[in-house]
């Protein structure tokens, strides 16, 4: 019997996908394995469809996620929304403005009354990729992290009944609520609908056009770098979608970071203000390094605003290096090549 045609194209087809299918998940098994904290990526699927450089320890961010857009502009609008403070003076994006790549450019953070917060503020953009949210992973997810800065009294210091009644009495945005969700503008919702908007500040970079096989996307300084980046270890840490957020990691694994700072801080214990466990203190969240060229300054306590320093910091305390002035340059300028646009 003469075979269908069609036939040996099939079986090539199915070699592939199996072989993309285990190279995903060696590249996920790892991660899983190394920490029971870590989650699995958020979107394994739209990774699968995606071609990538086997074996990198990073991964091509997705263009966009599968969000709602009533939702998202909802979202818009509250992340902008002043309302959402005590005294109508600030919202989620003074803190998180996107044209400081998603951070607000200060050592600390000032809140409501010009009251000064406890920590650097992080990016929102890409937030979504991060398996907790905040330095010390107090929030699971970024429906649960809204709670913080509405009631932190260094920040928007407020709480729910207040905000509420303040936006039901904005019929358009209660009628916008009512079509967008069933239940309507409630705490829920409005956290929902942040998070929802926060899911669309993606910000696909040159190293992700590389990264899917694009050579011309990078210079050869910045494939230097990147090699140097993996070389040195800094990809044991900053590895994944978001470059970091996957995992917590001690600051000072290789030197006692904290024994070399003047005063520390209640913000310096990290994951041991949620834990009490010895074995916690100093553990924070790897941050991305996803536009970090735009987000000095650095590190949960802001102690460089030099992005040269902070590499030779982590060479230092968590790896155990002194760096060459050269490999320093060429991560930097590597650094340099994750920056992205929030696409419109
Ligand atoms: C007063 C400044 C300020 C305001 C206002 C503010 N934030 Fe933040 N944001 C911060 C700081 C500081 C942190 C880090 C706190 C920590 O980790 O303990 C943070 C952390 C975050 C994170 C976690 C990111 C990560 O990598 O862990 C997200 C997401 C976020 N904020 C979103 C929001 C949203 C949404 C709003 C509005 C509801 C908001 N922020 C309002 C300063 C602010
Ligand atoms: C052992 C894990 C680990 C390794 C290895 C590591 N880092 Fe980090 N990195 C961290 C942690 C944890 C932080 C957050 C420290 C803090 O602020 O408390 C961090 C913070 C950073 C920051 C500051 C980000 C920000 O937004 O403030 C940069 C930049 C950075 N790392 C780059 C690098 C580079 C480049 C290398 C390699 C030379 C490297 N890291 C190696 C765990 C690591």
């Amino acid at each position: 019997m003469a075979k269908p045609a069609g036939l040996p194209n099939l079986r090539l087809f199915a070699v592939i996908c199996v072989l993309a299918v285990t190279a995903v998940g060696a590249l996920l098994y790892p991660r899983l394995a190394a920490s029971p904290d870590a989650a699995v990526e958020p979107m394994p699927a739209l990774l699968a469809t995606t071609p990538i450089r086997p074996g990198e320890p990073l991964l091509p961010l997705p263009d966009s996620l599968p969000v709602d857009p009533a939702k998202v502009a909802l979202g818009r609008l509250l992340f902008n929304d002043p309302r959402l403070s005590r005294d109508d003076s600030l919202a989620c994006a003074g803190c998180h403005d996107l044209q400081r790549g998603g951070a607000d450019g200060m050592p600390v953070s000032r809140g409501v009354d010009g009251k000064k917060g406890g920590i650097n503020a992080p990016t929102v953009l890409n937030a979504a990729f991060n398996f907790r949210q905040f330095w010390d992973g107090r929030a699971a997810t970024l429906e649960e992290q809204v709670e913080g800065p509405v009631h932190n009294p260094l920040e928007m210091a407020a709480d729910w009944d207040q905000v509420l009644a303040k936006l039901q009495a904005d019929k358009e945005l209660r009628s916008r609520f009512a079509s967008a969700y069933p239940a309507g503008l409630t705490a829920a919702t409005v956290r929902h609908a942040i998070a929802e908007y926060e899911r669309s500040l993606l910000t696909p970079s040159r190293f992700d056009r590389w990264l899917r096989g694009d050579d011309t996307a990078l210079s050869d300084e910045e494939k230097a770098g990147y090699r140097l980046f993996k070389r040195h270890g800094c990809s044991s840490c900053h590895q994944g979608v978001n470059v970091g957020g996957n995992l917590f990691q001690r600051f000072g694994v290789m030197d006692n970071y904290f024994a070399n700072k003047k005063a520390l801080t209640a913000a310096d214990m990290g994951r041991f203000n949620v834990t009490g466990r010895d074995e916690d203190r100093h553990v924070f969240k790897v941050p991305t390094l996803r536009n970090v060229a735009l987000t000095a300054p650095y590190f949960h306590d802001a102690a460089t605003s030099s992005l040269d320093e902070a590499v030779a910091l982590m060479g230092r305390y968590q790896l155990g290096v002194e760096l060459p002035a050269r490999d320093v340059t060429l991560i930097v300028t590597f650094l340099q090549s994750l920056n992205g646009d929030v696409r419109p």
